[in-house]
């Protein structure tokens, strides 16, 4: 008999995308020729830029050419997109790091949800309330929780509640943890940290032997210059965090597909009887045994962000969507809802009119605007009453939305 991994029944309704486009798609069946504007997934919108377009176009002319064809390649990637990511997204910030530091991927969502595999089971997690709920599920599915409570918390993790109150900053937690996962620029909420917070977290996680899961998949997106893009801008991060990055959002590759993860050589976690392991090597053997690489295609094409002219492209793609998320903060601010996010981050965060949860604030928007944004509460307990609003849609799309959004208030 064929008995399943029964961590998965403890996981509450489906994922949260998928159960919105359910209900996107069953409103689209009764109300065929209505066009429906979505601000729910954050899914890139502008199409690839020239250089990367190029670069990919070569690449595939190399592949179709049997003297630089290439079949599998690396499994941490090649080392020109390696060298790359290290020259333009650490050393200007004075981070060095070795190419066996920097793993390439096909996503942040997939490297985010399999890193916990190389930690024990026995590990207590941490996560902000709301959250990205790939942090959570994952863990769920591992057996790292209990049960979902009656607000849909999971026994065994500790919470961090991110709410308007704190400034979407979550506290160190008061008991001990041994994994904790952030996200800045923050999804759902568009909340950043500066330096000090994040120095306050290196700290924690060193002096309890914890380890940071830093999700920077937005990092692009900060105008603020004091907002560090990266964990380890702060001393000591190297010996406690990893940090998640993506060509999703950035340059448009939610389709394309290709992220990097960077694992310190110095990064340790232990045995139970208290031996010292070198995180980078553990990671190295999973990717090894279950990853193939991301395809040269798409890493080419990640390159060429790299380019003087890819840099500049890529650039005018992302202003594009700061724009939107200027377009969305001023429209729901002259309406009178509390806004929050949009500056430093391409999600709006806002509160639902007094008296409506988050999904029944869906539900009214779909129906009675025809826009589509992603409850509060399929992020957590504490999104409840939140709704969020991303970014990137096209420019026209995010004016009528707002225009409609006037209609429902
Ligand atoms: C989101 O909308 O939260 C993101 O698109 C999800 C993701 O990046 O997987």
């Amino acid at each position: 008999m064929a008995t399943i991994n029964e961590n998965f029944l403890k996981l509450k309704a489906g994922y949260l995308f998928p159960e919105i486009s359910r209900r996107v798609r069953a409103f689209s069946a009764e109300n065929t020729g209505k066009k429906i504007i979505s601000l729910g997934i954050g899914d890139a919108t502008q199409p690839l830029v020239p250089a990367i377009v190029e670069a990919m176009k070569k690449a595939v002319a190399d592949m179709a050419d049997k003297v630089t064809f290439r079949g599998y390649g690396p499994e941490q990637g090649y080392d020109f997109l390696i060298e790359a990511v290290i020259k333009n997204d650490f050393n200007p910030s004075g981070i060095d790091l070795n190419r066996s530091e920097v793993f390439i991927s096909d996503g942040a969502k997939c490297d985010t949800g399999n890193i916990q595999e190389i930690f024990g089971l026995n590990n207590i997690i941490a996560v902000t309330d709301p959250v990205y709920p790939v942090y959570v599920d994952t863990n769920v599915m591992a057996g790292r929780t209990g049960q979902a409570d009656k607000n849909g918390h999971y026994g065994k993790i500790v919470y961090m509640p991110c709410t308007a109150e704190n400034n979407f900053t979550p506290d160190i937690p008061a008991q001990k943890v041994d994994i904790i996962y952030l996200c800045f620029p923050n999804n759902p909420t568009g909340g950043v940290v500066t330096k000090e917070v994040l120095k306050k977290w290196v700290d924690f996680a060193r002096s309890n032997k914890a380890v940071i899961l830093f999700d920077a998949a937005y990092e692009a997106f900060i105008t603020d210059p004091a907002i560090p893009h990266s964990i380890y801008e702060i001393d000591g991060a190297k010996e406690v965090a990893i940090e998640f990055r993506s060509f999703s959002k950035t340059a448009g590759f939610t389709g394309v597909r290709c992220a990097f993860t960077v694992v310190p050589e110095q990064l340790q976690a232990w045995t139970q009887d208290g031996g010292a392991v070198k995180v980078n090597s553990l990671w190295n053997r999973r990717q090894c045994t279950k990853f193939n690489g991301a395809s040269y295609i798409s890493q080419a094409g990640a390159a060429a962000v790299y380019t003087a002219e890819g840099k500049k492209q890529c650039r005018q793609i992302i202003d594009i969507y700061m724009a939107n998320a200027a377009v969305i903060r001023e429209s729901l601010t002259k309406l009178g809802y509390d806004v929050y996010g949009g500056v430093n981050a391409p999600y709006v965060w806002m509160k639902t009119p007094a008296g409506l949860s988050s999904w029944d604030f869906f539900d009214r928007l779909l129906q009675k605007a025809n826009v589509v944004g992603t409850p509060g509460s399929g992020f957590g307990p504490a999104g409840e009453g939140y709704f969020r609003l991303t970014a990137f849609a096209k420019p026209d799309d995010v004016k009528e939305a707002m225009q409609r959004f006037a209609a429902v208030r």
